[in-house]
């Protein structure tokens, strides 16, 4: 088996903003995962909102951002999509990415946000 290390960069995020009331927080900085191994990101968030949207979106070395997977706070299950799954825990605020069979091409900044659905705002930046 070839073994690869797969570089993510995903920095501490802070919310954007002056009057913002919601927060998301990616704890891990960088982690080194091998091709077809499967790896979780985590995030954590605060809102005082009970309707929203979270996102994980990931941002190429080119600099593209992508829209992985979206999960609704009203959303019985969660959303799946691929290789790419989120567990979203909406009571501890938390909503981790497990990425399945990891490829080369999974090495990205991946960044998880926040769109409260009253407001409108997105925040979030890893
Ligand atoms: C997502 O999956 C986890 C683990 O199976 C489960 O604890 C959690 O309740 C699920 N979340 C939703 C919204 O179904």
């Amino acid at each position: 088996m070839t073994l690869v290390s797969l570089p993510w960069a995903i920095l501490v995020s802070t919310c954007l903003g002056t009057s913002m009331a919601q927060t998301v927080t990616q704890s891990q900085t960088e982690m080194s995962v091998q091709e077809a191994e499967t790896t979780t990101l985590d995030c954590t968030y605060d809102t005082k909102d009970s309707n929203y949207y979270l996102f994980w979106y990931k941002q190429t070395p080119s600099g593209q951002m992508i829209l992985i997977i979206r999960q609704g706070a009203y959303k019985q299950e969660n959303a799946t999509e691929n290789r790419f799954s989120v567990n979203f825990q909406k009571a501890a605020k938390s909503l981790s990415l497990k990425i399945s069979d990891s490829q080369l091409g999974d090495a990205a900044v991946y960044f998880c946000a926040l769109m409260e659905n009253t407001v409108r705002q997105a925040t979030g930046r890893g």
